[in-house]
């Protein structure tokens, strides 16, 4: 990279768990930064660790921001909406990972493996979907192109880093403060109760808690209802019947989906295998073999296996895992910005 090419480079959430898997895929990936601007709520003094040195991530400066060349905004809604638009209209182009613009029709969102198309030179505000349906968003979209899905019903098993640092640390002293049960052998299985959580709905450790978001008055939480909305933009299939149940399991990383999609016509499970070992940014499992949030965890292409018929010929059953931090948030991110790059839209505007 020459001085030329480099990029100014802003990250607001740089300390948080998205913010540092995005600084190490920006050294992993080699994307051309020539300053890196990281910034943290500045609640208290931070600091990251970028290409071997230490930088300090004070709380969000907007002059800092508006010099530079690309922002990634990794931090909350509430920033998001702060920013997002000031920083476009400055002509910085944003990527943001919140749900801050997710249903705006004038912000592209976007996955690049499925529709970079729907990039706009002059739209300079970019989401990125939510991490529960992109794994799904791209292991069907080839399907969905090339033969139609008319119908998707999915369970989802969402890791508790999905909730943020803060979930993440209580799922940890949870565990450690009943790590003595059982001890001394035999009797019952233990019975934990319910449980309480400050940040999660129910204690997780050992559990499974089928709410992730509130629940509206169709009794969906937020986060099915916006599996459904965000696929339909992405796929670019208004008339798609999404049906979901989101539930938080205690894993670290990586968000799996059990998922039925109801074809346009009938497709065998050999067929269907032939279309999805071609499909870009998705690994297909040899059958018999299948992908755990322990395997995929920590790897940049969405994993999927256990293809098989459905209920009917159209129908098909499938188990999909994504890293929720990586493609289902930085990685997709630093994506979009290669991409930018690649269509030579995203270029130094600053020499400092
Ligand atoms: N976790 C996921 O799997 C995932 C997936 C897709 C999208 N997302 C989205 O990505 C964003 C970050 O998620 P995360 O899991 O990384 O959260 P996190 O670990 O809780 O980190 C939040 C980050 O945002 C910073 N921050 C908080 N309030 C801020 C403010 N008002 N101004 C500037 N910075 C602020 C925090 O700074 P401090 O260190 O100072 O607190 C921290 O760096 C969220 O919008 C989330 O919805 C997350």
């Amino acid at each position: 990279m020459s001085r030329a090419d480099g990029l100014a480079v802003g990250v607001v959430g740089a300390t948080g768990m998205v913010g540092r898997e995005l600084l190490a895929l920006l050294e992993r990936r080699r994307f051309p930064v020539r300053a890196l601007r990281p910034f943290s709520s500045g609640r208290a003094p931070a600091a990251v660790r970028f290409r071997g040195r230490a930088l300090a991530a004070p709380g969000v400066s907007l002059r800092a921001l508006a010099s530079c060349d690309v922002v990634f905004l990794v931090s909350s809604e509430e920033a998001a909406l702060a920013l997002g638009p000031r920083l476009a209209a400055l002509g910085v182009w944003t990527i943001d990972d919140s749900a801050a613009f997710r249903s705006d029709k004038n912000t592209p969102l976007i996955i690049p493996e499925v529709n970079a198309a729907a990039l706009r030179a002059d739209r300079r505000l970019i989401a990125g979907p939510n991490c529960t349906l992109t794994g799904l968003a791209v292991a069907g979209a080839r399907l969905h192109r090339l033969v139609g899905v008319r119908e998707v019903r999915l369970a989802s098993y969402q890791s508790v880093s999905g909730a943020g640092r803060a979930a993440l640390g209580e799922l940890f002293s949870q565990h450690a403060a009943l790590s003595g049960f059982g001890r001394g052998g035999g009797g019952r299985a233990p019975m934990l109760g319910a449980g309480v959580s400050s940040i999660l709905p129910r204690a997780i450790a050992y559990n499974a808690i089928p709410q992730v978001g509130r629940f509206g008055a169709d009794g969906y939480s937020s986060e099915e209802t916006k599996v459904a909305a965000e696929l339909r933009r992405i796929w670019s299939a208004p008339g798609l019947k999404v049906s979901a149940t989101a539930v938080r399991v205690p894993t670290i990383r990586g968000h799996a989906l059990a998922a039925w999609l109801t074809m346009n016509r009938p497709l065998s499970p050999a067929r269907a295998r032939a279309l999805l070992s071609k499909t870009p940014g998705l690994v297909l499992s040899r059958d018999g073999d299948y992908p755990t949030p322990r395997s995929a965890g920590g790897k940049d292409p969405v994993h999927a296996g256990r293809l098989r018929q459905g209920a009917t010929a159209k129908e098909l059953a499938l188990w999909i895992v994504s890293d929720n931090l990586l493609k289902g948030a930085a990685l997709n991110s630093v994506q979009v910005a290669e991409e930018l790059r690649r269509r030579g839209w995203l270029k130094p505007r600053h020499f400092l």
